[in-house]
């Protein structure tokens, strides 16, 4: 039985001015002590706060991570902002390939495979974002959106690599929208997810945490978190409020 890293991370998107990110970031640290420490909480603020946020999480045991980064290194791109920027901040953590800038912001295999190597050369963590949207769903489609998105990205690292990334899975039907999948569902396609990794990557793939995102909250993460290949949530909507985030970090 291998120990994974159990992890609620939140996604806070375009949310929060500076002022009331860190009020909230706040308000997670003062409630850290009731999580259990085996439990590593990550907040992802818009970019304007990070800096704040991370001052105010210093010594909380509260990581901070970045919703997402350039494909490029530095110079001329005009509005990027680069992973060695976020990094140099103390950020630890990276969101990629978050179903809203694929959908949003075009992003493709390709734009993500750059923005993992700047990732991994900045000694970032990236949280790779899969799922499939409802038509995909429907169609049955699901595994194989799943299994392309993993193929495409993760299978172009090196096994160290690998061993340093989380992946998400969310299913754009369930983001946003008060409709979670059930915690079968959160289980068939985490164990398949784990199988696509295990088959390139072996028994490392039993050490990537898998964390399920969804419209989870309180009332649901604990069904969702028992399941065997679930290792935790990217948490939109509840992680704005600090209440909230701390009761789906104490759900395991
Ligand atoms: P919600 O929790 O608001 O559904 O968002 C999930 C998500 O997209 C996290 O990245």
């Amino acid at each position: 039985m291998t120990m994974r890293k159990k992890i609620v991370a939140g996604n806070w998107k375009m949310n929060t001015l500076p002022a009331e990110g860190v009020e909230l970031a706040k308000g997670v640290a003062a409630g850290r002590k009731d999580v259990c420490d085996c439990v590593t909480l990550i907040v992802c603020p818009p970019f304007t706060h990070l800096s704040s946020v991370i001052e105010a999480l210093k010594g909380s045991n509260v990581e901070v991570g970045a919703q997402d980064c350039a494909t490029e290194t530095k110079g001329a791109y005009t509005g990027e902002v680069a992973a060695q920027m976020i990094a140099a901040l103390g950020c630890k953590y990276v969101i990629l390939g978050h179903s809203e800038r694929r959908q949003y912001y075009g992003e493709t295999s390709a734009t993500l495979n750059k923005k993992m190597a700047e990732a991994y050369a900045n000694n970032l963590t990236p949280i790779y974002c899969v799922g499939e949207n409802l038509d995909e769903r429907e169609a049955e489609r699901h595994f194989d959106v799943v299994k392309a998105q993993i193929e495409e990205v993760v299978f172009n690292l090196t096994e160290e690599q690998f061993r340093n990334l989380v992946i998400a899975y969310e299913p754009v039907w369930a983001i946003g929208t008060g409709k979670t999948a059930t915690a079968e569902q959160a289980q068939e396609i985490h164990a398949y997810i784990r199988e696509v990794l295990r088959s390139k990557f072996g028994a490392a793939a039993e050490e990537c945490p898998i964390l399920y995102g969804g419209s989870c909250k309180p009332s649901n993460a604990g069904e969702i978190f028992a399941k065997a290949d679930v290792d935790g949530g990217l948490i939109g909507g509840a992680a704005l409020k600090a209440e909230d985030f701390l009761a789906i970090g104490k759900a395991f």
